[in-house]
């Protein structure tokens, strides 16, 4: 197969491009997700994820596993000196620790377990408009970021007015919104708000949690067949092909290396076509509107 991506000036390990934030900072477009996996259960994942030639994980201090991240990072290497610099590091505020000195609190806590001197990235986890404290607590994200602790500051969940809000209290858009987005919840105008105002846009839930593998009755899989990969592998491709971060989560080495290796075949312009056909009215995860994740 030819590697379409081999003439790139420069990419992470497995071919993977950069995107350039609107802060200047470069992130891998395909980073590990770790929700959902208990805190002894990362370590391993984490492990082979940097082994197969992931340098970034998307993890939250919802997740209640960012003690094993810190582990695994520790093991590996990957938590000081070159090795650190080559990889791409998230975590997010939990909605109950949003404010000024919680959230100054909980950073500190969050570095130490996760062993790392600093993030590359700290988000807002939900926008918790009933409870709307977002621009009180970036205050303390600045800081953050002029501490040298944070190096790029995102959000996730954000619809445009809390986009808006956010930009109007702080004179800043976030480089980044992580938000729901596979094949049958598409979020276009949230992706073309985010566009518009210059704010990466990165697809948590890239398989609808698994459920879109089936999307479309077998659509993605007459896709897959044609190529010789998979119905995963014919979804993350789509993705890359929009621009879009996205941050598939496995806690198997073969559907990680699986999830990495998308840049040894393309889709044909009517197969893209056929998978954005495929938007649908239903999410798989919460409303940003009503859900906070304690
Ligand atoms: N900011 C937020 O509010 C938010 C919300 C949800 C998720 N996230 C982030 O996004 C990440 C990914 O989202 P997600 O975990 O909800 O969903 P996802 O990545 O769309 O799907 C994960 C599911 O697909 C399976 N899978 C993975 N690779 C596969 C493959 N190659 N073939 C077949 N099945 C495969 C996994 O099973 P196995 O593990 O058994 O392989 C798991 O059940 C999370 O881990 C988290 O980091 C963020």
């Amino acid at each position: 197969m030819t590697n379409i991506n081999a003439s790139a000036p420069e990419t992470a390990p497995a071919n993977v491009p950069y995107i350039t934030l609107n802060d200047g900072n470069r992130i891998p477009q395909i980073g590990l997700g770790v929700l959902r996996i208990d805190d002894d259960g990362v370590v391993p994942v984490v492990e082979s994820a940097l082994a197969a030639g992931y340098r970034h994980i998307d993890g939250a201090a919802g997740y209640n596993n960012e003690a094993g991240v810190g582990r695994a990072l520790a093991a590996t290497g990957y938590n000081a000196g070159e090795q650190r610099k080559s990889l791409w590091l998230t975590t997010k505020l939990k909605d109950s620790e949003q404010g000024y000195d919680s959230a100054r609190r909980a950073f500190d806590r969050q570095l130490g377990l996760l062993q790392v001197d600093y993030v590359d990235m700290y988000m807002l986890h939900w926008p918790t408009p009933f409870n709307w404290r977002s621009g009180e607590t970036w205050k303390a994200f600045d800081e953050f970021r002029a501490e040298g602790r944070v190096k790029t500051l995102g959000v996730c969940n954000f619809l445009p007015e809390h986009l808006e809000r956010l930009h109007k209290e702080t004179g800043e858009w976030p480089a980044i919104n992580q938000i729901e987005l596979h094949p049958t919840w598409q979020q276009r105008d949230v992706v073309a708000y985010c566009k518009e105002h210059g704010i990466a846009v990165e697809a948590y839930s890239p398989m609808a949690r698994g459920a879109d593998l089936n999307a479309g009755d077998g659509t993605i899989a007459r896709i897959a067949a044609a190529h010789g990969v998979t119905e995963a592998q014919v979804i993350l491709r789509w993705h890359i092909e929009n621009g879009t971060i996205i941050i598939p989560k496995s806690v198997h080495a073969d559907r990680q290396k699986q999830n990495l290796d998308l840049f040894g075949f393309a889709l044909t312009p009517d197969e893209h076509a056929a998978i954005d056909a495929l938007d649908g009215p239903t999410r798989a995860g919460h409303d940003p509107l009503t859900f906070t994740y304690a």
